[in-house]
């Protein structure tokens, strides 16, 4: 299989940021050591509380990183509006409760069908490639596709606190890539469990935030996400060398 990208979620140096109200750990700062250090792309979620990820870190970070920006947001008005004025290279939708302490679930495409494909056709119209962040099931796969988005995002919480196998997920990439969808991945990856998900046949790109700033506070933030990096290529490295 080929090489398969590190998206670094950077939302977590926000919310330490903004623990004091000021301006350091800055995010931006932030992402352009995570690109130092092989971050393929930089993802950061503006939630609609702006709880962490400010509307000028978007502004800053598409303004100031090299590689891409993968703009998380909720499907309002709102949020297409500001993606359309800043047109990251792309949008993940996402649902999005207030009184979540982080993305629960993934997005119910087939309840909110309409509003999935309009705001897909809207910022598509604008060049933004649109990502949908799903469950691994099949008729959420298939609406992803009639909705129009080119990629989905698989929300891999599930596999990762050990309430389901990685077949499950083995089983939507194999249906998404038969729809004709690019296959991403990511929620509660960390070292541990990242090499199962990572060689799942056709996978794109992992999108990894928490356990990254988790393991900064001992190693430092580059290092940290390097060794994800390394992670991610040695698990991959080793998948082709099997028989
Ligand atoms: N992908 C999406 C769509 C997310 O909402 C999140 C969490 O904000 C992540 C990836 C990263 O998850 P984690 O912080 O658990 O690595």
């Amino acid at each position: 299989m080929s090489r398969v990208l590190l998206g670094v979620n950077i939302d977590h140096i926000a919310t330490v940021r903004n623990a004091r109200g000021g301006r350091f750990p800055c995010p931006v700062e932030a992402a352009l050591v995570a690109e130092a250090n092989g971050a393929d792309g930089i993802t950061a979620h503006l939630r609609e509380d702006r709880r962490h990820i400010r509307d000028d870190d978007i502004r800053r970070l598409k303004a100031e990183i090299g590689t891409r920006l993968n703009f998380e947001m909720a499907v309002t008005d709102e949020m297409v509006e500001l993606a359309c004025d800043v047109k990251p290279a792309y949008v993940c939708l996402v649902p999005e409760k207030r009184e979540e302490l982080t993305t629960e679930g993934g997005l119910d495409v087939i309840g909110q069908f309409d509003r999935v494909k309009s705001a897909t056709q809207r910022l598509m119209a604008e060049g933004i490639e649109v990502s949908l962040f799903i469950d691994p099931q099949t008729d959420q796969l298939t609406a992803s596709r009639d909705a129009g988005a080119s990629t989905v995002e698989l929300h891999t919480g599930s596999y990762a606190e050990g309430r389901e196998g990685i077949e499950v997920l083995a089983d939507a990439m194999r249906v998404g890539t038969n729809l004709g969808l690019v296959m991403n991945a990511g929620h509660g990856l960390d070292l541990g469990n990242v090499g199962a998900v990572a060689t799942l046949p056709a996978m794109h790109e992992l999108n990894i935030g928490y356990a990254i700033v988790a393991r900064a506070l001992w190693i430092g933030f580059g290092p940290a996400v390097a060794e994800m990096k390394a992670a991610i290529e040695s698990a991959v490295q080793a998948s082709n060398l099997r028989p």
